[in-house]
């Protein structure tokens, strides 16, 4: 194995480009950067649409970031992953080596790519370590999406190795938190089952179902915990070898059910609904070689989805006040829009 170097990247001063800085990841991202004294650069999509390698190229050659945190990606779950497998497959690959090639092209110091832990063979051994990447197929639900991570993740590697370029792979475990998407068919498990145990306790409802049989186990991560992972690992790691960020705990959806329906105050039954694709038997990442960097989370399960579902609550009450705020400001309801608007369009 290649040795793991440590090089201090002081981040203060510096032009840093969040890619993606409106979602989940990138607004973390946002919240703890602003504690490092850099000079933060966005886009949003509607000014430069990361696909457009045009757009891309001419936006780099006019700000010249210093570092880049690639956390833009066409983001979802299982449906819409196993859905929408061509979009996918496209917008991640063109996001990753357009944002990647114009980074190189222009003098960027250091890059993060993130990737995700569904890259990892879907009967590899658990704990999934960074080195069982292509050892064996993948989830054939999200495929597509995975294919263009590790495509993103070789790139990384190969502009290292060709140029000498410092950019780094990370690889989170499940994220929740503020930014999350709440679509009822295309969001996370975490996002939908908030909103849909809030939604009963409102409503009175007696019985929520929870997709699959409840017995995958799934590992979660706080997102304010993840942007501290990177930053630390930003600011002292350089190395092509992955890094898996996680919280190196899993839990069964069953079982996460509960601490969701606790922490929302829904007390009506809990059903399972195995029609609905359960995925992979079991996520968990080894995150030894993160806490050998020096790292671990700090957010238990409970508080982190206490904190989401405050989140949730926000969002939900900012978005009735703004009646005429734009819709895609808005990810309570935009995000939902969008995309159904996307679907419908599949569809048509
Ligand atoms: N969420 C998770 O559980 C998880 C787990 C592991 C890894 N990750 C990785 O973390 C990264 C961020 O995920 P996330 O959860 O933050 O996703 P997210 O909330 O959906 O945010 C994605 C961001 O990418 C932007 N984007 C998408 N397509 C774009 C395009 N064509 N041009 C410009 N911007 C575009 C979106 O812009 P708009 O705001 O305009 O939509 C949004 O700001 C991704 O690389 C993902 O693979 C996420």
């Amino acid at each position: 194995m290649r040795p793991m170097a440590s090089t201090a990247f002081d981040l203060k001063g510096k032009t840093v480009f969040v890619a993606g800085h409106r979602g989940m990841v990138g607004s973390a991202l946002m919240r703890r950067l602003a504690r490092e004294q850099a000079d933060l650069l966005t886009v949003s999509r509607s000014e430069v649409d990361l696909r457009n390698q045009a757009a891309v190229n001419a936006w780099f050659a006019a700000k010249r970031p210093q570092a880049v945190f690639l956390a833009a990606a066409k983001v979802g779950g299982i449906v819409a992953n196993n859905t929408l497998r061509a979009e996918f497959l496209y917008d991640n690959l063109a996001i990753a080596t357009n944002v990647i090639q114009a980074a190189h092209a222009n003098g960027c110091e250091k890059l993060m790519f993130f990737g995700s832990s569904c890259i990892y063979p879907r009967l590899a051994p658990q704990p999934l370590r960074e080195d069982s990447m292509l050892t064996g197929p993948l989830e054939s639900t999200n495929e597509p999406y995975a294919i263009a991570k590790i495509a993103g993740i070789k790139m990384a590697e190969a502009y290292r190795s060709q140029y000498g370029a410092d950019f780094i792979s990370v690889m989170p475990t499940n994220l929740y938190g503020p930014g999350d998407n709440y679509h009822p068919e295309y969001s996370h498990v975490v996002a939908a089952l908030i909103r849909r145990f809030h939604e009963a306790k409102v409503s009175g409802a007696g019985s929520v179902v929870v997709w699959g049989t409840g017995t995958p186990r799934r590992e979660f991560l706080y997102v304010d915990d993840l942007a501290d992972a990177c930053i630390h690992l930003m600011k002292t790691y350089s190395s092509p070898e992955l890094v898996n960020i996680g919280t190196g705990e899993d839990i069964t959806i069953a079982d996460f059910a509960l601490v969701v329906a606790a922490v929302v105050g829904y007390r009506g039954e809990i059903s399972f609904d195995p029609s609905r694709p359960d995925g992979t038997p079991r996520k968990l990442l080894d995150v030894s070689r993160l806490a050998k960097l020096g790292w671990r989370a700090t957010t238990s399960l409970e508080d982190g989805i206490a904190l989401a579902y405050r989140a949730y609550l926000d969002e939900k009450q900012r978005c009735r006040q703004s009646r005429f705020a734009r819709p895609e400001q808005n990810n309570y309801v935009a995000r939902s829009e969008i995309d159904l608007a996307k679907s419908r369009a599949i569809k048509e």
